[in-house]
């Protein structure tokens, strides 16, 4: 019973502990990933950042495109099950367990992300500040305030900065 509860504890400070740094987790749709990576325009070798990875889903689709991806996800239990469905990929896929808030993202010629509205305008800035322009951002759901996407579909915002 004792190791029943400090499991259950376990789990719930791994999901409610990442509330204080951003999205929960909520899985993107195949049709939606399908939509991101057509809109990002990625051709194979080109690398994508996925911020909040998940299971690893759009990791493993990215992959399956031929593109390399680096997925961060602060949810360690998260994080270690993208970590082992993308063990296949390894060459390409790379999975950081942390915040990518806090993380000096690397050179990419795109980057991936669901979040959350509240979140929008900080990652605008963020992208604005990242070093290797030109970048183009696919955003699931949500738009930048103030900003017009370069294109959208089904939902899926694309943006770019140079
Ligand atoms: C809405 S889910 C999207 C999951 C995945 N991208 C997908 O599309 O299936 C958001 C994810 O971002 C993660 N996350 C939220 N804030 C984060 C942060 N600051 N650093 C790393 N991961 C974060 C959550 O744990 C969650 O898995």
């Amino acid at each position: 019973m004792t190791w029943l509860i400090i499991v259950a504890l376990f789990f719930m400070i791994c999901f409610a502990g990442v509330l204080l740094a951003g999205a929960p987790y909520l899985p993107t749709l195949s049709p939606q990933v399908k939509t991101a990576l057509q809109l990002s325009g990625l051709s194979p070798g080109d690398t994508l950042i996925e911020l909040g990875c998940g299971d690893g889903r759009v990791l493993i689709s990215a992959a399956k495109h031929g593109y390399k991806v680096v997925g961060y996800e602060l949810n360690p239990l998260l994080a270690l099950i993208a970590w082992l469905r993308t063990r296949r990929y390894r060459q390409q896929v790379r999975v950081v367990w942390g915040d990518f808030w806090r993380a000096d993202w690397p050179a990419a010629d795109a980057i991936f992300t669901f979040l959350l509205p509240r979140y929008m305008a900080k990652l605008n800035k963020k992208c604005i500040r990242y070093e290797h322009k030109p970048v183009k951002l696919v955003s699931v759901a949500f738009k930048i305030p103030g900003q017009r996407p370069a294109k959208q579909k089904n939902g899926v915002y694309l943006y770019t900065y140079r």
